[in-house]
């Protein structure tokens, strides 16, 4: 949350900030600001709203500054308006902070600053800390880089921060706890970013700071990696693996429409040079490699959230089912808070598209501290999760910059279905036959997403019938029970529809009093995953005079005659159902917001990457 760009070099630099934060609005989108020095002051802009709304402030009045540093903000503390968001100049008016995170001993901290007679024009934590700098800095007569090394020891909390000083404009200096920052290494000049994708443009070397690191960038002397503690680092130079065109839009409205059209690519990239059905084979690197510690434990715990989560819960159906090994799903806050059972017997499994989600990352952390082998299913390459992980495997899914995840879901549920088969028959669970018939089919699904995909007409006429319900509710049983679920959060989040997904049988525990002729009952009712019960709760909503749209196989008749719709998809087996079942759900949901006039890709209140607790 929040996207931090910084520049230092020869060029101009505020047309690369502010590309730089177009890129990077996915992670916070309500206001942005800049600041450069171009010669002994800071030149500071600030906006509340998008980043076209800094840029259109600034024309005109951009200066020939060669450094500078540049934010686009997901409020934390602090209500999105100009003077909440970043950058912000401290008391002394010499230095300028950035900040992706939280300080969460802030109030504490500036207590003590009013005290010292530092006033504060700002309501956030990102102020505090840069007059506690600012403090130390003139009490010691001391250099920022100095003065921010006292001041990191001080602060609990994550962070991403860059600050500058006025008086010495050939100095950047970054640090960082939890929060991730890339370095991008070009001739004479370096980028300062939440993640590669801004930098990709300018060069494909980078260096990721890790957490208690401080980077100084300096005009004449380069880049300088140490600790807290003043020890000079070593860092490895990373050469980045990323096109541009894959950040753009490619032609469609929106980069959620891109990335939900781009899946029977992107389930393809995770299986290539993984899965080969004539010869009856899955191998993935990570696992291949880490095939005895996953087979030897007592159960497997996968850990996500959001979307990430709901991978991990069809992962859990898949791990039981096909690989017969104990496995269960927690929400990583509150794993990471709850003091789990869990040691050297067991295998954590953490799933997350952005490798960055602060309480995954904290829920490894732990999982790993108690000696359990912790093993990554990330989408972004080299993003924290995937580099504090014991193994792992990527999902390969390409950058997904829509905020509503769905190439990444299909992605990770790709990726768990192909670890459970290689464990299943690892183990002996599936025999030969059924293993053939699995990947035989898995190959298929692809081009059965494709046919989906052909059914945005029918689904756009279903969505105008339902967009201005204020409620839906979803259902699904067994492997679709977790679908029902994602197909709710993809509608509540980007059209702002109150929705609830339910196992389909849990609907008579509460939820059926909810139900009237005002409410469409969104149901997958595949063939297995319980058909028979499925149909029968479709019968108990369709007493209560619901709206019925179900998610069937093609040939299905019996639900026909019940619902009001049917979506009719290709028929596969019941453990690859899911990838699917979900694509009309994406689809639906997607054309209810745009109907319904909402934002799709920057929903309000959301963030692609949930860096804050
Ligand atoms: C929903 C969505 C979120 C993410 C969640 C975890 O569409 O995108 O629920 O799934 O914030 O993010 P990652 O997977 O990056 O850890």
């Amino acid at each position: 949350m929040c996207g931090i760009m910084a520049y230092l070099g020869n060029q101009k630099a505020a047309p690369i900030i502010l590309e730089g934060l177009k890129r990077l609005e996915y992670r916070g989108y309500d206001s942005a600001g800049m600041v450069m020095i171009p010669d002994d002051s800071l030149v500071l802009f600030k906006k509340k709203g998008k980043v076209s709304q800094l840029e259109a402030a600034m024309k005109d009045h951009q200066p020939k500054a060669t450094i500078g540093m540049g934010h686009t903000r997901w409020a934390t503390h602090g209500v999105p308006d100009d003077i909440n968001a970043h950058p912000h100049i401290t008391h002394s008016g010499r230095l300028a902070i950035i900040h992706n995170g939280i300080v969460e001993n802030y109030s504490e901290l500036k207590t003590a600053l009013l005290k010292e007679g530092y006033t504060f024009k700002s309501e956030t934590d990102t102020e505090v800390f840069g007059n506690l700098v600012d403090y130390y800095m003139h009490r010691d007569e001391t250099s920022l880089e100095i003065a921010m090394s006292k001041a990191l020891k001080k602060i609990h909390g994550a962070y991403a921060f860059v600050m500058m000083d006025r008086q010495d404009p050939d100095r950047l200096i970054v640090a960082k706890r939890q929060s991730p920052i890339v370095i991008g290494i070009g001739d004479e000049e370096f980028f300062v970013a939440s993640d590669a994708t801004p930098i990709i443009q300018h060069t494909n070397k980078v260096i990721y700071l890790e957490d208690n690191e401080i980077a100084v960038i300096d005009r004449s002397q380069g880049l300088i990696i140490k600790n807290y503690d003043n020890r000079v680092l070593s860092k490895e130079v990373h050469q980045l693996d990323l096109k541009l065109e894959e950040l753009e839009k490619g032609g469609y409205e929106h980069f959620m429409l891109k990335e939900i059209y781009n899946q029977p690519q992107s389930i393809s990239d995770c299986m290539r040079g993984r899965v080969n059905s004539d010869e009856s084979w899955i191998v993935l690197g990570g696992l291949k490699s880490s095939l005895d510690k996953i087979l030897d434990c007592r159960r497997i715990v996968m850990i996500g959230c959001g979307t990430s989560w709901h991978s991990a819960l069809i992962g859990e159906y898949l791990f039981e089912d096909l690989a017969r090994i104990s496995t269960e799903v927690e929400y990583a806050s509150e794993f990471r808070y709850r003091n789990p059972v869990i040691d050297s017997n067991d295998v954590a499994i953490v799933i997350s598209q952005s490798g960055e989600t602060i309480d995954t990352l904290a829920a490894a952390e732990l999982a790993k501290s108690r000696g359990a082998f912790v093993y990554g299913v990330v989408n972004v390459v080299g993003s924290s999760i995937a580099r504090m992980t014991d193994s792992g495997s990527y999902i390969h899914a390409g950058p997904e910059i829509g905020v509503a995840s769905t190439k990444a879901f299909t992605g990770q549920v790709t990726l768990l279905t192909l670890m459970a088969l290689m464990l299943g028959r690892k183990k002996g669970n599936i025999s030969q036959k059924t293993y053939k018939k699995l990947i035989s089919e898995l190959e298929k699904i692809p081009s059965y997403v494709s046919e989906v995909l052909e059914l945005t007409e029918q689904i756009k006429y279903i969505a105008s019938e339902i967009k201005d319900c204020p409620n839906a509710l979803y259902l699904g049983r067994g492997y679709n029970f977790p679908v029902a679920l994602e197909g709710a959060l993809k509608l509540k989040e980007i059209s702002y529809i109150h929705a609830e997904g339910y196992p389909a049988a849990e609907m008579k525990h509460g939820p059926i009093a909810l139900i009237d002729e005002n409410m469409p009952v969104i149901v997958i009712a595949t063939n297995g995953s319980d058909y028979d019960k499925v149909v029968n709760n479709i019968q108990e909503v369709k007493s209560r005079k619901a709206k019925i749209i179900a998610i069937v196989n093609r040939g299905d008749h019996v639900v026909k005659g019940l619902a009001d719709h049917v979506i009719e998809v290709p028929e596969t087996l019941d453990p690859l159902t899911p990838l699917v079942s979900v694509i009309p759900l994406q689809l639906l949901s997607y054309y209810v917001a745009v109907m319904r006039n909402c934002n799709v890709d920057q929903p309000r209140n959301l963030a692609k990457s949930v860096t804050v607790e």
